[in-house]
């Protein structure tokens, strides 16, 4: 395992590929710089599998396989398959096997992962709008959040302790504007406990890195 995370390589997306996918921005780089804080208490628990939800162009999870190279299984998905396939394109070009599931949140994520996912991480669509614009298309389902910007991450709450394994963490992004002490509340309801990896004002937003693991 390096002791840092470079940040892939993707200059194969054109202009054209962003006018339907995320484009890797602040808060794509902040998930990034908290993996590469957590690098070696993510190591400690050994992970096996890693899981992206909502991959948009892959940097993110390609990130990771370059940290942990072959030693890990990398799953993605994302409801827009252009997205699926520049992640898969993205991983390929930096040397990182993603397998690429097109769906909404994990429902097509094959039960066998169930329990076994070690890693997982959301960058979820989290703006605060109006509920009628979230998943309008395809640039809207990477921002549009609904209601206090919780209505994609609130649905995937409920799923995470399927899928994660006993020593699982899962590393989310949120906005101030999401209320922070709602979502931690939801989420100890469920058995987790939290802890803010790392918090940056980048323009106008807040962002943090929140991580997520069983309670004992
Ligand atoms: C903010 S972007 C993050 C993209 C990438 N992970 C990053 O950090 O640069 C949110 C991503 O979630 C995807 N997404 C939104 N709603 C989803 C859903 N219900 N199921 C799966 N993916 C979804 C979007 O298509 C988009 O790629």
């Amino acid at each position: 395992m390096k002791d840092q995370i470079s940040t892939p390589d993707f200059s194969h997306i054109t202009s054209e590929d962003l006018n339907h996918i995320y484009e890797p921005s602040e808060d794509s780089f902040l998930l990034i710089d908290s993996l590469e804080k957590e690098l070696k208490f993510i190591e400690e628990i050994k992970p096996e599998v890693c899981m992206e939800v909502g991959s948009g162009s892959g940097v993110v999870l390609t990130a990771l396989g370059t940290a942990f190279g072959e030693s890990c299984q990398y799953l993605a998905t994302d409801i827009n398959p252009r997205a699926c396939h520049i992640t898969k394109e993205t991983g390929r070009r930096n040397g990182v096997t993603i397998q690429v599931i097109e769906c909404d949140l994990v429902c097509g994520v094959p039960k066998e992962f169930n329990g076994k996912v070690d890693i997982l991480l959301f960058n979820p669509p989290y703006v605060v709008t109006p509920s009628s614009e979230v998943g309008q298309g395809d640039l809207e389902y990477t921002w549009a959040g609904g209601v206090d910007g919780r209505e994609v991450m609130d649905r995937l709450f409920p799923l995470v302790s399927d899928l994660l394994s006993s020593k699982g963490l899962f590393y989310l992004i949120v906005l101030k504007e999401n209320k922070l002490e709602d979502i931690e509340k939801i989420m100890s309801l469920y058995g987790f406990g939290c802890v803010n990896v790392i918090s940056r004002k980048t323009g106008p937003e807040h962002l943090s890195v929140l991580r997520f693991r069983k309670k004992n």
